[in-house]
């Protein structure tokens, strides 16, 4: 994971700046951190149920980062650097989605001081230290990019970014309320940001009150499989509730708690008799967070649900979400056309998450 943090961090130096990305003396170097990055990457992915952190969804992730890594550096090695740097400008959400999915493991502190990260900007310098589970620097950064009225102005989606970046950390990995609600505080009274973006705010401030007003008055947490997955429910149903239309942001606080609970009952019990549903959950909570940078997982957790419960409800709810979701996304203005590799996997899909077909009860 060393050897991880230290090629991420020179790629994207190397891409962070356009002189030294189109610099060809620098050619060499940045293939030579790509290959390292997609060769380590290639452990992570082979990272299974020996390692302390058992959540199933390792696997899910670490195939994410190996195949990103190795997209990035076939397009550069076959010329088309723009492509390529789009990608390898993007690994570090990786890192940052398979870490932050709840409090568990290591958190480190980098030591900025010695100046690695020059030549990046701050946002991707949270980012980096977010990829190296540095959440605290992390989140000091995201807070100086968050105060920044000037960034609000010129650049709305950047700042949006940094915004939701910092919401999801504290929210997930820190749990803090607290944190989150100061958070908030400090970006609303920057100048100049944009109108929707007030608006959401006002709606996360509600949810994290809510939660800050559950923590004071709670004793204990939830720990065991059962019970983070009867949290975890009680909030999406809280979520479901805040939202007026599909896509209202007003959930996303309860979302967010919610992967949260649902990656640690996985961790707590990766293939326990909840693990099929939690998959399920999770699908549709990363559905509506799909502008949190935490990668599009939707229709992953969604499949992976079909394979853990196959031949049930929960799989055929599972295969309902997936077969609508995969549409939309072939869906143009010339209509809806489904290539048929994807028409093949859905037809097999569909087959294993069919109740009816072997009458298998829930396991
Ligand atoms: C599939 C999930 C996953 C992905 C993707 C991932 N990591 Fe990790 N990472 C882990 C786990 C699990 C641990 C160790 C468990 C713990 O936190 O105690 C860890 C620990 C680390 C650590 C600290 C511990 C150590 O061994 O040094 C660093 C640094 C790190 N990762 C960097 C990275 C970087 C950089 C990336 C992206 C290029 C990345 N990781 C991608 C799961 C992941």
């Amino acid at each position: 994971m060393q050897s991880l943090f230290q090629s991420l961090q020179e790629l994207l130096v190397l891409t962070g700046d356009d002189s030294r990305y189109l610099d060809l003396k620098n050619s060499a170097r940045i293939e030579s951190a790509a290959e390292a990055l997609a060769k380590s990457a290639h452990s992570v992915a082979a990272m299974t149920e020996k390692s302390p952190d058992a959540d199933p969804s390792i696997g899910i992730f670490g195939t994410i980062l190996q195949d990103e890594a190795r997209r990035g550096l076939e397009a550069f090695q076959s010329g088309h650097r723009e492509y390529a740097r789009g990608v390898f400008k993007n690994l570090a959400s990786t890192c940052v989605a398979c870490h932050s999915r709840s409090p568990a493991g290591l958190k480190l502190q980098w030591n900025f001081s010695s100046g690695f990260a020059q030549g990046l900007s701050l946002l991707q310098q949270a980012e980096l230290l977010a990829a190296g589970r540095s959440f605290d620097s992390a989140l000091t950064a995201l807070e100086k990019v968050i105060a920044d009225g000037d960034l609000a102005k010129k650049r709305p989606s950047e700042w949006n970014r940094a915004l939701r970046f910092a919401l999801a950390i504290s929210v997930r990995v820190e749990r803090n309320p607290s944190r989150s609600l100061a958070l908030l505080e400090k970006a609303l009274s920057t100048g100049g940001i944009p109108q929707f973006s007030k608006l959401d705010i006002q709606d996360w401030t509600r949810a994290l009150q809510t939660w800050k007003r559950e923590k004071d008055s709670k004793k204990t947490e939830p720990s065991s499989e059962s019970e983070l997955h009867r949290e975890a429910l009680r909030l999406l149903k809280l979520a479901k509730a805040a939202q007026r239309y599909p896509m209202d942001r007003a959930g996303d606080v309860f979302y967010l708690r919610a992967t949260s609970l649902l990656h640690q009952q996985l961790q707590v019990a990766p293939t326990g008799t909840r693990s099929g549903d939690a998959f399920m959950e999770l699908g549709i909570a990363y559905e509506v967070l799909r502008d949190f940078g935490l990668w599009n997982l939707g229709d992953i957790y969604f499949e992976a649900c079909i394979h853990r419960s196959p031949h049930t409800q929960t799989a055929e709810t599972c295969y309902r979400f997936l077969e609508e979701s995969v549409i939309a996304g072939y869906t143009g203005s010339a209509g809806t056309i489904l290539p048929e590799s994807v028409q093949k996997r859905l037809g097999s899909l569909r087959q294993l998450s069919s109740a009816k077909e072997t009458g298998k009860t829930p396991r």
